[in-house]
């Protein structure tokens, strides 16, 4: 996989391999805010020049705001425009007005001090408050005013992306969570995408980094023993998608395809996902200036899963059970 880049839209080209902030807003180990700022500049300084943040993800925002002040001071306002800052827009359920949607994005725009966003991503946690709708379209507004550059959404089903299309609204993505064991957008989502020009951006591709050499081998681990939110979290996904011993004979067969391709385990992963159809990026966390994984995430541009190794991923996926079955749609984990 040699694309390191991706057009999302005609003005927004981003790194396949997106920085995940979410690592930032706690639950992921104490940030000291002077390392974090130095790793934000090694890994744009790597060519991961992509961040996925949301105005709830504690002070992400405020990190790009600092980031993009000390960039344009050691290497000038070129550099500052080839950051892409992604960002959400999460509000309680409730009636929506235009003057709560332009506070919102302008305290954005503020705390990440950048003239426009240049994709913001949409969650919306109760569809039977259909407010949703009264929102996109303040936010279209914006849009269309260049405040906001593109719209996006976050874990939204397919039904209301169809109603949203039906409307006329003009959406550019959804991020949702995706990964071998995850595959819930395959059933509905990615034809979905593919037919209405929309891309994903994945999340949860590496279950937190579960989907690792780390986890091979080892005896399952107890909630305790998991010791950030994202592995909790995705130690329940693969609790329901099959469990540990699946889990297990899965990690063995990507160290096997990743010894094949001299990369690790996390590579295989993400590259599978990347190399889905719609799917335009994986985000990947980043516990800033705690671990650094970028050099091993840089390898998945340097090689290329083949047929046969897809064959014997997708084999050991059909003995776990039907996530779709389960928990429905994309997003309805949240519902
Ligand atoms: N829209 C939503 O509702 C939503 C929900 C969840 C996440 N997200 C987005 O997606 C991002 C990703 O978060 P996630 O929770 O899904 O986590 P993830 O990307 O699946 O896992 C991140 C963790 O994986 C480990 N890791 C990364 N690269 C690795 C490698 N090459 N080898 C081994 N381990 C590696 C690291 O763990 P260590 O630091 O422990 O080494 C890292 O903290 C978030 O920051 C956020 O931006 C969005």
């Amino acid at each position: 996989m040699n694309n390191k880049c991706y057009q999302l839209a005609p003005d927004l080209t981003i790194s396949r391999i997106l920085n995940g902030m979410w690592q930032v807003a706690g639950g992921h180990g104490i940030i000291d805010r002077e390392l974090a700022l130095a790793d934000m500049l090694r890994y744009h300084n790597s060519g991961f020049t992509s961040w996925d943040m949301a105005d709830i993800y504690g002070p992400a925002e405020d990190f790009m705001g600092e980031f993009r002040r000390g960039l344009l001071t050691l290497k000038g306002k070129e550099e500052t425009e080839r950051v892409q800052s992604l960002t959400k827009w999460v509000p309680q359920t409730g009636r929506i007005t235009r003057s709560a949607v332009n506070e919102n994005i302008e305290r954005s725009l503020r705390r990440m001090n950048i003239d426009a966003l240049d994709l913001l991503q949409f969650h919306w946690w109760d569809y039977n408050n259909p407010y949703y709708m009264d929102a996109l379209k303040y936010l279209s507004d914006l849009r269309d005013k260049g405040i906001i550059k593109n719209i996006g959404l976050t874990n939204f089903d397919t039904e209301r992306i169809q109603i949203m299309m039906d409307s006329g609204l003009k959406i550019i993505s959804n991020q949702v969570q995706y990964s071998i064991i995850d595959r819930r957008p395959e059933v509905k989502m990615l034809p979905f995408c593919k037919e209405n020009n929309i891309s994903l951006l994945a999340y949860g591709s590496i279950c937190g980094g579960l989907i690792s050499e780390h986890y091979l081998e080892r005896k399952e681990p107890s909630t305790t023993e998991l010791d950030t939110l994202s592995l909790r979290k995705y130690k329940k996904m693969i609790d329901a998608w099959g469990g540990w011993n699946l889990f297990q004979e899965l990690l063995s067969t990507l160290k096997i395809i990743g010894q094949k391709h001299k990369v690790s385990i996390a590579n295989i992963a993400t590259s599978y996902i990347l190399g889905k159809s719609a799917v335009a990026g994986v985000i990947i966390g980043v516990r800033l200036g705690i671990v650094d994984h970028r050099n091993d995430n840089a390898q998945v541009f340097h090689f290329n899963l083949e047929k046969s190794d897809r064959d014997d991923i997708d084999s050991v996926c059909t003995k776990a059970n039907d996530l779709f079955q389960i928990i429905g749609d994309c997003g309805d984990e949240y519902r």
